[in-house]
């Protein structure tokens, strides 16, 4: 393995190339990644950087992002077939029948969605900001797509806004019950239930603390708690047991696998580097739009 993180060091640097990792991938994608973390923080260094080449160790929807904030750079994603099951619940047709069945309301769209629903939305959000996103709008009433947990959350958090869902999940989340959190404060009554908000919002109120998957890691770091319960994928588990060996982790299910997360390999991130394929390619007009809806996003969430 040492062989294959040298050659891809030396190519990230004979390239100007970065590596940005979300939290969900394979672990051993660490040891090269310049970046791990959540959707927001990954599309916040795509905006940032000085590379020439992203290479994105992720899913489809997170490296399109990437290349419609930084269209002059060339984004890989290493293996194509990396797709999100909840981006690819609403189409454009979809969308748009979500939308003229609501006129004239605000539309906030989850980033887990393609760069075509994106360019008809009017803002951005990810895990970590959908709150402050939707009352930026300071609307009675927003549309939320495609993830319904997600909104159905939100809307429960500000009271005063009502926010009408497109019907998508992530199937990894939306399979937790509330039988498993009840179970788990059981078997573990002195843990920390730690939730991503992908789950049912019934699932979620139970959570010690409910956030994205680095306000999960963060939360961790900060509480003098001792035993954690992780609802959410496997790779942020995988994380926090490597980060912090003193403490004690519980997976809700052996089951929290997103297998499109896992596909990518450390051969494919060098085969990326080596022959620059899997390019991500996107249609000016649509780009310049959902650019839109998420450069208002990244100035609400700076
Ligand atoms: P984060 O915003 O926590 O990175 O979530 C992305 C995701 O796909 C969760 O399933
Ligand atoms: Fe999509 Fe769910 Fe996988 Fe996240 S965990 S990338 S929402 S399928």
């Amino acid at each position: 393995m040492k062989k294959i993180i040298d050659k891809i060091k030396n190519l990230k640097e004979k390239k100007n190339a970065i590596i940005l990792a979300h939290s969900y991938q394979n672990i051993e994608i660490d040891t090269v990644a310049d970046f791990v973390g959540d959707s927001l923080y990954l599309s916040q260094q795509a905006q940032k950087t000085n590379a020439d080449i992203i290479i994105f160790a992720g899913v489809y929807f997170m490296a399109q992002t990437a290349k419609i904030i930084s269209p002059e750079k060339k984004v890989i994603l290493p293996n194509i077939n990396a797709g999100c099951l909840m981006a690819d619940m609403i189409d454009h047709k979809q969308m748009i029948n979500f939308k003229n069945s609501h006129p004239n309301i605000p539309i906030v769209c989850y980033i887990n969605s393609t760069a075509e629903v994106k360019a008809e939305c009017d803002i951005c959000c990810t895990s970590s900001n959908a709150l402050e996103i939707v009352k930026s709008l300071n609307s009675g009433k927003v549309l939320f797509l495609p993830d319904a947990n997600l909104g159905k959350w939100v809307e429960n958090k500000l009271n005063n806004v009502e926010v009408i869902t497109y019907n998508g999940n992530c199937p990894v989340h939306n399979n937790i019950n509330i039988d498993d959190i009840q179970n788990a404060r059981k078997q573990h009554p002195n843990a920390q239930i730690l939730i991503h908000p992908e789950c049912k919002p019934e699932v979620s109120s139970l959570g010690d603390y409910v956030g994205s998957t680095s306000g999960i890691i963060n939360y961790v770091k900060n509480s003098q708690a001792s035993q954690f319960v992780i609802v959410t994928e496997k790779g942020v588990y995988d994380r926090l047991k490597r980060d912090y060996p003193d403490k004690e982790f519980f997976l809700i299910r052996n089951n929290m696998i997103c297998d499109s997360m896992k596909l990518t390999s450390l051969e494919e991130i060098l085969d990326a580097l080596e022959n620059e394929t899997n390019e991500i390619h996107l249609d000016e007009k649509i780009r310049k739009a959902s650019f839109n809806c998420i450069e208002r996003m990244l100035k609400v969430s700076k």
